[in-house]
């Protein structure tokens, strides 16, 4: 056991996916057995682009916390909290906004790339902007050496990183420039082919019922150039496939069985359901048993909230102080 720390979040959106686990989860499972962990529903991020409604921040944050226990988030090992109980982030995210230049934000690449794209809300908000500062807070607030994150949120590490080392040219040195926790994570395709997402509404939740993964799985984009079951098959373009590489342990055999035309997509798929099924079972009993004791999450929040702050509360005395506010 190190005593290294590793801090991450997620925005809470209700029931995950499994893009969630194979993306992220299943790495965050298994690091906490190595490293202090500090896992933070990141509700404020939410706010950042879903202020005009935000009836369901509370019950997708409970929703999520349950996803996490039920694959094997562990709050005996990891430090589970909400972002918004606990002051300091958004204390230090005003501290660092002092300090971050307009340009590092308006040149951030997620930013203008969700500008751009996601045009069903309102974006030209000063939170929004500030996203990274907050996330920089996040991080920075609990001095973690480690993040574990996808690609995509690299842009906001570095920027974390440079964050600090300006703060600490100004102040003295407090605060730690975290590294990445990269891992090469299974990119997981929705039923459709594009990247599985909520909002594309082609997604398999964590803890699916059988009748939904049947469902789904039939749906699944395949091969469109293989009419008979005959035909060779290109496994390397098939959902179909994709997911046989996640849940089937003989998925290479599958692969040239497909490549040969010895396999008809009918039965690949019922294979596949089977299997995810398989995956799914015990996921889905334990979700139904958390389901039933809404207390012990808030329990697992509420100490969690505690752990969260004495160790937030010390990082922002040393920050106070350095700025000679304190
Ligand atoms: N921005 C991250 C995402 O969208 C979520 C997040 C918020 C985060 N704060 C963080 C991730 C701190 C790692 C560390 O996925």
């Amino acid at each position: 056991m190190t005593n290294k720390r590793v801090l991450s979040a997620m925005r809470p959106t209700g029931r995950l996916h499994l893009g969630h686990y194979f993306g992220a989860l299943q790495n965050w499972i298994k690091i906490q057995q190595d490293f202090e962990c500090f896992y933070a529903v990141a509700d404020l991020h939410a706010l950042t682009s879903n202020y005009a409604d935000t009836s369901k921040i509370k019950d997708d944050s409970i929703d999520m916390v349950i996803d996490w226990l039920t694959v094997g988030i562990d709050p005996q090992k990891a430090v589970i909290f909400r972002q918004s109980e606990v002051k300091e982030h958004a204390e230090l995210f005003l501290i660092l906004s002092m300090i971050t230049p307009l340009g590092w934000l308006q040149r951030c690449p997620t930013y203008k790339e969700q500008l751009k794209e996601i045009q069903n809300k309102d974006l030209n908000n000063y939170g929004f902007l500030g996203y990274p500062v907050l996330m920089a807070s996040d991080i920075l607030l609990y001095k973690a050496q480690n993040v574990p994150v996808g690609e995509d949120q690299l842009a906001h590490l570095e920027m974390t990183r440079e964050i600090a080392r300006r703060f600490n040219n100004f102040y003295g040195e407090v605060l730690l420039e975290p590294q990445a926790l990269l891992t090469k994570s299974a990119k997981v395709p929705g039923l459709d082919k594009r990247k599985m997402s909520k909002s594309y509404g082609n997604s398999i939740l964590i803890a699916e019922t059988e009748d939904e993964i049947a469902k789904k799985v039939k749906t699944m984009y395949t091969d469109p150039l293989r009419i008979k079951a005959t035909d060779e098959g290109h496994p390397e373009g098939c959902v179909v496939f994709a997911f046989h590489e996640l849940f089937n342990k003989n998925s290479e055999a599958r692969k040239q069985e497909c490549k040969q035309g010895c396999i008809g997509c009918v039965k690949c798929k019922k294979e596949l359901t089977a299997l995810m099924c398989e995956f799914s079972k015990p996921l889905t009993e334990k979700r139904n048993e958390l389901l039933k004791d809404k207390a012990y999450i808030e329990k697992i929040l509420a100490e969690g909230k505690e752990k969260a702050r004495f160790e937030a509360n010390k990082t922002m005395q040393e920050v106070k102080k350095a700025v000679k506010i304190l």
